[in-house]
């Protein structure tokens, strides 16, 4: 079947198997693979994604699902060269080790601070609970959001976004 679906503002059109899911749509037909594929069983939270507004888990969507849709990625947080408050907060503050859960925790921060620009510890660790984190022991990730509260991290960059193009 054909999809078009706008990803990190670019509109791509392809031909994908119904049975697709999103997560290897991203990765194996456009080569975004800043999302992870962790487990396959909804559990881990590495290949977190938004679409159109909300962060889901893309190994539990279908690419068929996204069609019509806009899908952010991490490799979207980035705007006109410039880090989005969360990824450099992750930076700074060491939210990381290896990595691998970081871009999924990362847009559910984004979509968080959108939400709600000055969150309790409290409430970043509800927003994130349902990623897994195996190296850091999630106070540093914590830190690494209120960081960004603190540094324009709501200013809703992630919510709005400008008009999507055609992929060439
Ligand atoms: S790969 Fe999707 S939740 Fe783990
Ligand atoms: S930094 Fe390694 S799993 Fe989170």
């Amino acid at each position: 079947m054909q999809i078009t679906v706008a990803v990190n503002d670019v509109v791509f059109t392809r031909e994908v198997e119904p049975r697709l899911l999103l997560i290897h749509f991203l990765r194996d037909e456009l080569g975004l693979t800043g999302s992870h594929w962790g487990c396959d069983t909804s559990n881990c939270g590495a290949c977190v994604v938004w679409m159109d507004e909300l962060p889901v888990k893309s190994c539990t969507v279908l690419a068929a699902m996204a069609d019509g849709r806009r899908v952010l990625t991490v490799e979207g947080l980035e705007r006109n060269g410039r880090l989005d408050p969360v990824q450099e907060g992750f930076a700074r503050c060491h939210g990381l080790q290896c990595g691998f859960c970081t871009p999924g925790m990362m847009l559910t921060a984004r979509w968080l601070l959108d939400h709600h620009p000055d969150p309790t510890p409290g409430q970043i660790r509800e927003a994130l609970s349902g990623q897994v984190c195996r190296c850091t022991g999630y106070e540093n990730i914590v830190r690494s959001v209120q960081w960004a509260a603190q540094h324009h991290g709501g200013d809703g960059r992630g919510g709005h976004r400008s008009a999507p193009e055609e992929a060439g």
